[in-house]
């Protein structure tokens, strides 16, 4: 029962109470109850989930894809990056990332956060140490204040303000998103959707106050990718939301995968917090 790697680290999603593990699920005070799905996952959504949720057959073709290994590199550079004993993933998908880094640290567990179920199936059962959660980043994360050392976030949505709440004080936010040069063969070839411009730029201007970087990796490498793996690359993100699900090139193409993954560090106060206290002035 990998939920309980969640012990100690859930807030209920209605009043904001700790949540605690029960045999059927999770309680908070206030009686608000939520039932452990049959596959292991907390589903601590208020709503149904948004269109943009990941659904089934992308999940499948994103277990595909990242059994393939191409994405290997990125997948040591986050791990090797992690810090502390408390793992936490918001936009986990299928738990790829946070299993591995679970791996490479024997004491640490992690908690994987994701507003599709069809993801959470999957993180449920990625590691006898990850705990798997249907959330929605926007709505506000179900994780305690202070309790998280290393969150993760891999092209998926940000909430900085989320974010810093869940990171304990110097806690790490490790962020990876693709460079404009990723996928561009395909992009040209297949019409799939442009890496925005200035990502980087725009990223920092959201963490500013927040956050301050400590340190980036990036990888930009030419790779061969069969007809099935490029089909599988793009069913798995956000082309298939676009009509792009289904296109695949004749034979092998040249790939560019360039990502990028930056190191954050968790400043201290929160901005949105207020002014600091005066300190009394020197004479
Ligand atoms: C491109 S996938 C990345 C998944 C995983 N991090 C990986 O790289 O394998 C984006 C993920 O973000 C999730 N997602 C989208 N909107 C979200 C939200 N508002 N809150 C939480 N997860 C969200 C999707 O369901 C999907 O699993
Ligand atoms: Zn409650």
């Amino acid at each position: 029962m990998t939920l309980e790697a969640a012990a100690g680290l859930l807030r209920c999603p209605v009043c904001a109470e700790p949540l605690a593990l029960t045999s059927q699920g999770a309680a908070c005070p206030a009686r608000h109850s939520f039932d452990r799905a049959r596959q292991g996952y907390l589903n601590l959504l208020r709503g149904p989930a948004p269109e943009n949720a990941d659904t089934t057959d992308m999940v499948a073709a994103r277990v595909r894809f990242l059994a393939r290994g191409w994405y290997e590199p990125m997948a040591a550079a986050l791990s090797d990056r992690c810090l502390g004993e408390t793992f936490a993933e918001a936009g986990a998908g299928t738990g790829h990332y946070l299993a591995r880094a679970l791996d490479d640290h024997p004491a640490a567990r992690g908690l994987a956060a994701d507003v599709s179920v069809a993801a959470a199936r999957r993180a449920a059962k990625a590691h006898a140490r990850m705990a798997a959660i249907v959330a929605d980043t926007w709505a506000g994360l179900p994780i305690r204040t202070g309790t998280v050392d290393t969150l993760l976030c891999v092209f998926a949505p940000r909430n900085a303000a989320e974010f810093h709440r869940v990171l304990r004080p110097g806690g790490r936010l490790l962020v990876a998103l693709p460079e404009p040069s990723h996928l561009a063969e395909l992009r040209a070839s297949l019409g799939l959707l442009d890496v925005e411009e200035d990502k980087d730029r725009k990223l920092e201007a959201a963490l500013a106050g927040r956050f301050a970087r400590e340190s980036a990796w990036t990888s930009v490498r030419r790779v061969e990718l069969s007809p099935a793996e490029v089909a599988d690359l793009i069913a798995m993100g956000p082309n298939a939301f676009h009509g792009a699900a289904g296109r695949r090139p004749a034979t092998a193409v040249e790939v560019t995968l360039a990502l990028r993954v930056l190191v954050l560090r968790r400043l201290d106060p929160d901005p949105s917090a207020g002014p600091p206290a005066r300190s009394p002035a020197a004479d």
